[in-house]
């Protein structure tokens, strides 16, 4: 159904859309090429909110050269929106422009698009297909397609382990187990993520500061503590960079004014949030940062809410470095109930394994994840 050089074309455009990888948060990362006679003639990719939409970026790249857009096709990673958000429909700019073929890799999973942009396309008289590297393209956006079909983000565990899968010595000293080059790798994961957790337990032994610097990036992810109580100290790093670096968020099940004006003053915001058990309820937890348009949810934590996100189904995949070295006793990378029969055991599956340095990264995905794959 599609050509070797619609795949060639579509492939370019993916390679567009991970150039917004870090930047186009809370909207999805998008390519787009546009081609005349077999030529290039504009490219695009998303830009931050409120700025172009891969397709005006393409568009506007061609016009900029000189290039008539009448009667072109336009590659692009996912259904170009039939909406009004901060910026006007993409497919109205392309019927404008009078493109004569819109070839999508995948539909907008987005309720206020879903279908409704290739609708608009048809109806214009313009010939459209999709399916074209969905699946590459769904990967690349996998935040954006929970959010919109879950309400909730893609939750991603990140952990650094001893070949004995220890993330800590029983002391809970954890710096550091892993080289600097994964170290690096795993701030560039930060970089992408749309927000960044951890939970009292790791404030409380590590003062960790959430920040992306081990490489370059011109957005910092806003940085989530759990915090039950309201325990964490005035003078650790998160509190004291509050007001100078990006936002620190600290979620609780304590009513606490007295506290949460203490916090408040030093520039972190304090949300309450419903609680099991004396623990914040991480569904509600989720909900809510759905809520805030959170697509990505980086979570570096240690076996306490690690566990707790796997053993409550709600933890999507496992991202973590593993060095070669061994430990003894010491912390488990995410504490789970002891169970009696392999059979019960957590399933995972391995979707990428590479050498970091001296380090191996894996990637396992773990819980049921056909929505993914739903239209
Ligand atoms: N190597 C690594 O990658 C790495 C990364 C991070 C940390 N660490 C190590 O991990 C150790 C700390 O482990 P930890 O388990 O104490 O830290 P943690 O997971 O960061 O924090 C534990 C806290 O999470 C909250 N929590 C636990 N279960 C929960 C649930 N069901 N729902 C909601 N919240 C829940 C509880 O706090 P509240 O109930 O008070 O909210 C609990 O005290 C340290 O030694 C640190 O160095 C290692």
């Amino acid at each position: 159904m599609f050509s070797a050089d619609d795949h060639r074309f579509m492939q370019q455009a993916l390679e567009l859309a991970k150039r917004g990888l870090w930047t186009t948060t809370p909207n999805p990362r998008v390519g787009a090429v546009l081609v005349r006679n077999g030529e290039v003639i504009g490219r695009g990719y998303t830009q931050p909110a409120g700025f172009a939409h891969a397709e005006v970026a393409a568009l506007e790249d061609a016009r900029k050269n000189g290039h008539d857009v009448r009667g072109a096709s336009i590659y692009v990673t996912l259904e170009p929106c039939s909406h009004f958000g901060k910026t006007p429909p993409c497919a109205t700019a392309l019927i404008d422009g009078n493109v004569a073929r819109v070839i999508a890799a995948m539909e907008d999973p987005n309720p206020l698009v879903r279908g409704q942009g290739f609708d608009a396309l048809r109806n214009a008289g313009i010939e459209v297909r999709c399916g074209l590297l969905e699946a590459e393209a769904r990967e690349l956006n996998l935040g954006f397609v929970s959010r919109m079909m879950r309400r909730r983000p893609w939750v991603r565990l990140k952990a650094a382990a001893s070949l004995d899968g220890r993330v800590a010595l029983a002391n809970g000293v954890s710096r550091w187990i892993t080289s600097e080059d994964a170290r690096r790798d795993g701030h560039a994961w930060r970089a992408r993520a749309c927000a960044v957790l951890t939970a009292i337990g790791t404030v409380r032994s590590d003062d960790p500061m959430l920040d992306v610097r081990l490489v370059e990036t011109s957005r910092q992810p806003p940085r989530l503590v759990l915090d039950a109580r309201l325990e964490i100290a005035l003078d650790t790093k998160l509190v004291q960079t509050a007001k100078s670096g990006s936002q620190v968020t600290i979620f609780t099940a304590e009513d606490n004014p007295v506290r949460a004006a203490e916090l408040g003053a030093r520039g972190c915001e304090v949300v309450q949030i419903g609680a099991r058990q004396g623990k914040i309820d991480l569904e509600a937890l989720l909900l809510e940062l759905g809520v805030r348009q959170i697509n990505e949810l980086h979570v570096e934590s240690g076996p306490g809410l690690n566990g707790a996100f796997v053993a409550s189904g709600l933890a999507d995949e496992i991202l973590l470095y593993v060095a070669p070295c061994l430990l003894g006793p010491g912390q488990p990378i995410a504490t789970l109930a002891e169970i009696g029969s392999l059979s019960e055991r957590k399933i995972l599956e391995f979707s990428d394994v590479e050498q970091i340095g001296p380090d191996v990264r894996l990637l396992a995905r773990i819980g049921e994840l056909g929505w993914l794959k739903e239209k």
